[in-house]
């Protein structure tokens, strides 16, 4: 679903240039939810930036429902985007819009009419429960609310594939198992490609079937995780918890 080939990333600090993301291959299964945990710094958010093209790979091939995006000319760029959801830590929802209007966005872009529009905005905001908070505005929710407006805005188009960055790191812990379950009803019912970046080990837990690990923008390795927990390659639990940083 997801390949990602030998792809490098740096970005200028200062007047040299910080290699954010190395020369990282990876595969994603179709309907697989993928977790990437690491230290602060390690690169996590720009691989999942790389994995849309938010950030444009200095070289490497991205490959994306066999669309190799990388190669892509910039229109069916932004087509092929319209598969690809994001969430984020802060929900980076539109303040001067309403509920309804955040997640009529990306169906305005995508060129859905407005009677489509209706119905599609509709379906995605009973999907998440908040149906009633159509008219109201982000700073009128809680950010559990917040986050499930954004994720009825990244589902509007129905995509294949969702990126999600720290989802539930601004968030307590009973939201966060609200917010895991809607992932996961995400993945079973809709047959999405989950990918989550988290420093939560409970969350990489009990949602991912795979966790990538990353340290200084490299890929230290993939494990599966089984339903009684880790399968622990280096023998050694700690080592995961020392990946995260704390
Ligand atoms: N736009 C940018 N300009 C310059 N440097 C950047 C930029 N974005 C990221 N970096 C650098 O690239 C490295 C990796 O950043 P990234 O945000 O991917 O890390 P992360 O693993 O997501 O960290 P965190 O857990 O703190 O979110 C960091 O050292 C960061 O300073
Ligand atoms: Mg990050």
């Amino acid at each position: 679903m997801i390949s990602l080939q030998n792809v490098s990333k740096s970005y200028k600090q200062n007047l040299t240039a910080f290699q954010a993301v190395q020369s990282v291959s990876l595969k994603i299964g179709k309907g697989e939810i993928h977790g990437i945990i690491g230290a602060s710094g390690a690169g996590k958010s720009t691989l999942l930036r790389l994995i849309n093209l938010l950030e444009s790979p200095d070289e490497g091939k991205v490959v994306v429902g066999g669309n190799s995006l990388t190669t892509l000319p910039h229109r069916k760029l932004r087509e092929a985007r319209q598969s690809i959801g994001m969430i984020f830590q802060h929900f980076n929802l539109v303040a001067n819009k309403t509920v309804w209007d955040n997640v009529s966005v990306p169906l305005e872009l995508a060129g859905y009419s407005k009677k489509d529009r209706r119905e599609r905005v509709n379906e995605c905001l009973e999907f998440v429960g908040l149906v009633d908070k159509a008219k109201q505005y982000p700073a009128q929710l809680s950010g559990g609310q917040k986050q499930r407006v954004a994720i009825a805005r990244a589902l509007a188009n129905k995509p294949t594939v969702l990126l999600c960055d720290e989802p539930t790191s601004a968030l307590d812990p009973q939201t966060t198992g609200g917010i895991l379950e809607v992932l996961q009803t995400i993945n079973k019912k809709f047959g999405v490609t989950i990918v989550i970046v988290s420093h939560e080990m409970d969350v990489v837990k009990s949602i991912c079937d795979k966790v990538t690990v990353m340290e200084s923008g490299k890929v230290l390795q993939t494990v599966s995780i089984e339903p009684q927990g880790f399968v622990i390659p280096r023998d050694d639990p700690q080592w995961f918890i020392q990946q995260l940083g704390n």
